[in-house]
């Protein structure tokens, strides 16, 4: 198995890419500009959903389509400028029937001892990666989408990604758990790329 970069490269196989793929989008759905890093909005604690209504199903469904365009494996909602408690993931792999997860409030209930680095990278921090420790294996707790309380428990790929995206939930980015040299080139470097394209487009 090729590993997948979390938030990066992910499961391309169902994308055509382009625009012919853009203009097949049900017209309920909607892609939502990804923030990029460094910018205060990527740095809020999202508010819980009371219920999960059409409302939210909807933004999670927006977001999904958004990471499944990127592509990613994951998105949080303050990446797309939302400030509700909502994440959704799918670590399927290539040729593999697409597999989203729609989380709203998800809460950690149990962390393993066994910790782990993997390497991460981020819809928000472009082209960026580097090795992340946590822990192996986490049980979460949350709302689905029809606002039904569950609880999973994720190993693998699947627990590095919801703990990355319930990280976004807090302001927290994976760049927040590495050494302050290395967060500080790598937020140097999107600032620099920002500035460039701002000044490109002006
Ligand atoms: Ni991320």
């Amino acid at each position: 198995m090729v590993p997948k970069r979390l938030d990066g490269n992910g499961p391309k196989s169902y994308l055509l890419g382009g625009t012919v793929e853009t203009a097949r989008i049900p017209r309920t759905m909607a892609l939502l500009p990804i923030i990029v890093a460094p910018d205060p909005r990527l740095k809020v604690k999202t508010e819980p959903v009371e219920t999960v209504d059409d409302d939210v199903r909807r933004l999670m469904d927006d977001m999904l389509e958004t990471m499944y365009d990127a592509p990613g494996i994951g998105l949080a909602a303050p990446q797309v400028g939302d400030s509700r408690s909502v994440i959704v993931v799918d670590v399927s792999r290539d040729k593999e029937d697409p597999q989203p997860i729609r989380m709203a409030n998800p809460e950690l209930v149990w962390e393993s001892e066994e910790e782990g680095a993997h390497k991460e990278g981020c819809l928000s921090l472009p082209e960026q990666f580097a090795d992340v420790v946590r822990p192996e294996r986490v049980r979460v707790r949350y709302l689905d989408e029809n606002n039904e309380p569950q609880e999973i428990e994720a190993d693998g790929i699947l627990a590095t990604c919801v703990q990355h995206e319930m990280d976004h939930l807090r302001g927290t980015l994976f760049v927040d758990h590495i050494s302050s040299l290395k967060r500080n080139m790598i937020l140097r470097k999107l600032a620099k790329i920002k500035k460039q394209t701002q000044k490109k487009s002006a």
